[in-house]
């Protein structure tokens, strides 16, 4: 019988039973039913699966249960909640950012994984931070815009 594997995500622990070489986002998604982190490649290309993991961006279809264990791993509902929204997310719907949104949770984790880091970057550094989120919608410019409305602000940490 497969042991459990633990996990603990956006501050909460789990016991998990399940392949420890499934990778993450299918624990996310399906067992967790947190559904902010999307799947859109699969291969580590788009970065719609983006999640942060002890602060560091990951790819979640791109990394096995089994090297998630003992780490904290952050998803969008981590990020803000609907009653308390991060100055990001604020800013993206006060920019109306998104298009179709399905890329946006991705978006967001890089653009939290940037501002964590260097809560002053320049736009130049926002681009690069984006630049392995795929968004068919075409929107970085309004991506771009939002987060440096948040620098702007002094809320980038
Ligand atoms: S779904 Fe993970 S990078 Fe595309
Ligand atoms: S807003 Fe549609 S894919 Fe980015």
């Amino acid at each position: 019988m497969t042991s459990p594997i633990y996990l603990k995500v956006n501050g909460v622990d789990h016991s998990i039973v399940a392949d420890q070489n499934t990778p993450l986002l299918y624990i996310l998604r399906n067992d967790l039913q947190l559904m902010g982190t999307r799947f859109g490649c699969g291969l580590g290309l788009c970065g719609a699966c983006s999640v942060l993991i002890d602060g560091k961006k990951i790819h979640s279809c791109d990394v096995p249960l089994w090297d998630c264990v003992g780490k904290n791993i952050q998803t969008i509902e981590g990020i803000g909640t609907p009653d308390n929204l991060h100055a990001l997310q604020q800013a993206f719907i006060d920019e109306q950012a998104a298009q179709c949104g399905y890329c946006v949770s991705g978006i967001l984790i890089s653009a939290k994984a940037l501002l964590d880091q260097n809560p002053n970057p320049t736009e130049s550094e926002i681009r690069e931070a984006l630049d392995r989120n795929l968004c068919r919608c075409g929107t970085h410019n309004r991506f771009v815009k939002a987060i440096e409305k948040v620098v702007a602000m002094g809320r980038g940490s």
